[in-house]
């Protein structure tokens, strides 16, 4: 069992998580023109913390994570309060992000350090996109690893911000850009997260 298969039943207890969601869900919409978004799709979407910030902005949002026990939080939610406009959706060997219909907007918060291959990745994301899609993505900037107590899973201990550009432009991404979005603050130590944005 993976740490997020085990951390999901408690993953939306930890207030500053949430907080972090509501962070990031500004950022993005302080920083990409929202209007006309028909079909956007959140990227390692966990229990949808992420998802449902965002879907008064969206036409249609689309949840996809690898752990079916976080996408199963997001599942319940859903059943709580129907919304036709969110998908919660399992990426598999048999359901790769390849296979999804074409969006306008990939978001995705604190995924990309658990991700090996970022530019395989990025490629995948500029050919989901429609022409002139958005993406916009927050994660950590580096730090020492000290962030997870648990480094299961943790391959990229935060982001040179320049660099994760640098990876998007290699992948085909326009206008990007790379700006603060919040700060988590653990014990006494801060960990900045910024947002990189782009445009296919
Ligand atoms: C740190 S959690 C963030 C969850 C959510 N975005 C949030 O902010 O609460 C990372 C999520 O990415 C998922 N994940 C890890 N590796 C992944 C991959 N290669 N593809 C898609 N999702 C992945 C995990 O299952 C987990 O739900």
């Amino acid at each position: 069992m993976n740490r997020f298969e085990r951390e999901a039943a408690r993953w939306d207890g930890a207030p500053w998580r949430m907080a972090l969601a509501r962070s990031v869900a500004e950022a993005i919409q302080a920083q990409v023109p929202l209007s006309g978004t028909d079909a956007a799709l959140d990227y390692g979407c966990g229990t949808g913390l992420l998802t449902l910030a965002l879907r008064p902005a969206v036409g249609r949002i689309t949840g996809v994570d690898t752990s079916p026990a976080m996408l199963s939080r997001l599942e319940a939610k859903l059943a709580e309060v129907p919304d036709a406009g969110v998908e919660a959706v399992l990426l598999d060997a048999e359901h790769p992000l390849r296979s999804l219909p074409p969006v306008d907007l990939i978001t995705s918060s604190m995924t990309l350090h658990h991700v090996t291959d970022l530019p395989d990745l990025f490629a995948d994301f500029h050919a989901l996109l429609r022409p002139g899609g958005r993406i916009a993505l927050a994660d950590l900037e580096a730090e020492d690893g000290t962030f997870h107590e648990d480094p299961e899973g943790v391959v990229h201990h935060g982001f040179n911000p320049e660099a994760l550009l640098g990876l998007l432009a290699a992948a085909g991404f326009t206008d990007l850009r790379a700006t603060p979005a919040t700060v988590v603050t653990k014990g006494e130590r801060p960990y900045r997260v910024f947002l990189a944005t782009g445009r296919r």
